[in-house]
């Protein structure tokens, strides 16, 4: 009887309780997160090839840079073909990646989203749109990354410029009860860049707890 009340008290508390933001707000949350991050760093997952010798088919994540530096919030990498994720997405057919994003302080209780889609890799430099805005946009975030740029014949590593475009969004506001939890339409996501611009800049939203 007990664990039947207790039962019947959560699902009225997660079930019926209101979330504190809309699919809307947590949209403009999510790219609040993903532009104005303190480190422009997120947790990159791929997946090893399903007949890598190593680990088939096992997933893989690590941390990685990123800088979002278009409007629609795909992100720009430089992809170092040394590197393990970028051997997994080049095994790819899809060239698949998910990169999450967290909070400056994460907890449980903190807004968070993982992006899922396709990176596009510009092995042509010259077929990079609008390179030297998205070269100095990056470079912004992160200086050190100027020892490793595509073109450096000096550069310690190979790399080219790549663009991550996300198909699905997954937000977690916090906990259930009191957050949005699920995915977020791409048109919502991608659309918060025109609503910063035309306010100047989201640098003012509260994030909650
Ligand atoms: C992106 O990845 C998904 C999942 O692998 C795939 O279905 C889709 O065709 C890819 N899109 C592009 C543009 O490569
Ligand atoms: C995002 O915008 C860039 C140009 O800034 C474009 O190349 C890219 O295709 C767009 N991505 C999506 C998913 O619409």
């Amino acid at each position: 009887m007990k664990i039947t009340l207790s039962l019947a008290y959560s699902a009225l508390f997660y079930g019926l309780s209101f979330a504190y933001e809309t699919v809307e707000e947590a949209a403009v949350i999510a790219r609040s997160l993903v532009d104005h991050s303190a480190d422009f760093i997120g947790t990159m997952a791929t997946t090893f090839p399903s007949n890598s010798p190593i680990l088939p088919g096992q997933p893989f994540s690590l941390q990685e840079y990123y800088a979002s530096c278009h409007h629609n919030g795909s992100l720009t990498l430089l992809f170092l073909p040394i590197s393990r994720h970028s051997r997994n997405i080049l095994a790819s057919p899809g060239r698949s990646a998910s990169i999450s994003i967290t909070s400056e302080i994460p907890a449980a209780s903190r807004a968070r989203l993982a992006l899922i889609g396709n990176v596009t890799i510009f092995e042509d430099l010259k077929g990079v749109p609008d390179v030297d805005s998205l070269q100095r946009c990056y470079l912004e975030r992160h200086p050190d990354a100027k020892r490793w740029l595509p073109d450096d014949e000096d550069a310690a590593h190979i790399s080219y410029w790549a663009r991550f475009d996300p198909h699905s969004i997954y937000f977690v506001g916090g906990f259930g009860g009191e957050h949005y939890i699920g995915f977020i339409p791409l048109p919502m996501y991608q659309a918060v860049g025109d609503i910063e611009r035309s306010s100047g800049g989201a640098g003012t939203i509260l994030l909650q707890d």
